[in-house]
């Protein structure tokens, strides 16, 4: 297994690209089951998540040329509609897999994700919504047995709690689905508002797009032809680099970025100190030297997105007083919190609530990632750390960030990459 080994420095310099979102990828790749065309995508990131869900689409018989950031899918040729544990064990959201292959298929079965590292993760709204479009759905052996042999039928959907990919999900099956599905309670981050505005430009009608009630005329079972498109920038490398950029007083420009899906990331870093130039694809911070304190709440989207939560802990050790960060997503996801005080934060957790104590003078040591954006937290600290700073399992920093030492190599980080 590969380490990061980084040594704390003064400033960074320059320019970093941002690659396309990761979670934008996932679904997209997902709804290619629905074409029956190949489909080609542009700007993919090169993280081993994509690569995991290519993978799970190849098992099934489509074919998945992906060079540089392009990938060429072909699904027409699906022959199994059965995902299998050894690949989702790997990926959670291979779940995005079960809509488009019922509403194309009839028949499914999709290994349960199971929990992961931040949480306990359950379906239930997926599979609640698909039983409600006229799917009969099993729990055998570890596995979910959907089937609607006369394919599924629009109707009026309300989820309990928004959720991103069951949100996704509900929007791929409804897209060939018999008559119109009403979803109240969407997800508007921007990964869904771009799946549906694909979907839109292809053949299949959205209205409520960007909004949380959601109208999608489904084809009647018919698959569609998708036009070439490109992935929306990541939100959250983009943010992540903003806070190195903070934590280290460093000013930097981001290229290839949407500025208007980080409103509320600049607008928390606004308050801690930071200002920003911002063109249409650029963002460049201007840090504070004083770091000042924040008090954070994770939201669903407009609001200040849990994917961030890790990397502004680590930004609020170095804030002059008392920061309070509430995550409300997750029921585990302050795993960062640990290996933050082994270099010596001063964060107190109290139920969903951590509390940093900054300013804390952090020192390298050997640390270790526990999931992905707890990892990009460990980075942040270690580029500001005295010393040397190891971090280990960083299998997590590479299922969702695209570059990344060589993205911080060349704005001057002292980073390398190391064997075990
Ligand atoms: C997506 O996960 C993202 N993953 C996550 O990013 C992100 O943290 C999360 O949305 C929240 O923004 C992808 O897009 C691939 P949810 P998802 O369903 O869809 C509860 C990263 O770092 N819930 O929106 O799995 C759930 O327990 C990853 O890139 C149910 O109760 O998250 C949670 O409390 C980590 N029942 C809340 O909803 C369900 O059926 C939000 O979960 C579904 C969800």
């Amino acid at each position: 297994m590969d380490y990061l080994q980084l040594e704390g420095i003064k400033s960074l310099n320059g320019t970093i690209k941002i690659s396309g979102a990761k979670n934008a990828s996932l679904p997209l790749i997902a709804m290619t089951i629905l074409a029956k065309n190949s489909v080609h995508i542009k700007n993919l990131p090169s993280v081993v998540d994509i690569n995991t869900l290519l993978k799970l689409l190849t098992n099934l018989g489509a074919s998945c040329d992906f060079h540089d950031d392009k990938v060429l899918v072909n699904t027409s040729n699906i022959t199994e509609t059965k995902a299998t544990y050894d690949i989702v064990k790997t990926m959670r959201a291979s779940i995005l897999v079960l809509g488009p292959i019922l509403t194309r298929f009839g028949h499914c079965e999709v290994s349960l994700p199971g929990g992961c590292a931040i949480g306990q993760r359950p379906i239930d709204l997926h599979l609640k919504a698909l039983e409600q479009m006229g799917a009969k759905i099993d729990i055998k052996s570890g596995y979910i047995e959907a089937s609607a042999p006369n394919g599924l039928v629009g109707c009026d959907i309300i989820f309990d709690k928004i959720t991103v990919t069951g949100t996704a999900n509900i929007i791929m099956a409804a897209a060939l689905a018999h008559g119109n599905t009403t979803l109240t309670n969407a997800a508007r981050e921007p990964e869904v508002v771009q799946l549906c505005e694909i979907l839109n430009d292809n053949g299949v009608k959205i209205e409520g797009i960007g909004t949380a009630i959601l109208s999608i005329h489904g084809t009647g079972g018919k698959c569609i032809d998708i036009k070439e498109f490109s992935v929306i920038p990541d939100r959250i490398e983009a943010g992540t680099y903003l806070c190195a950029a903070a934590i280290t007083r460093s000013e930097l420009t981001l290229s290839h970025v949407e500025p208007k899906h980080l409103s509320s990331v600049l607008a928390k870093l606004q308050e801690m100190g930071s200002s920003f130039t911002l063109t249409k694809d650029t963002i460049t911070i201007h840090p504070s030297s004083d770091i000042k304190p924040v008090k954070i709440v994770t939201q669903e989207y407009p609001a200040f997105p849990t994917d961030m939560q890790a990397q502004f802990l680590a930004l609020a050790t170095q804030a002059n007083g008392v920061s309070i960060i509430e995550e409300r997503l997750f029921e585990n996801r302050f795993m960062h919190v640990s290996e933050l005080q082994r270099m010596g934060a001063d964060i107190t957790l109290n139920g969903n609530i951590a509390t940093v104590n900054g300013k804390n003078t952090l020192s390298g040591t050997d640390v270790m990632a526990t999931d992905l954006r707890a990892s990009s937290a460990l980075v942040l600290a270690a580029l500001v750390a005295d010393g040397i700073t190891n971090i280990h399992r960083i299998y997590h920093l590479d299922r969702g960030y695209d570059k990344l030492k060589e993205k911080l190599q060349a704005v001057g980080a002292k980073i390398k990459r190391l064997k075990e």
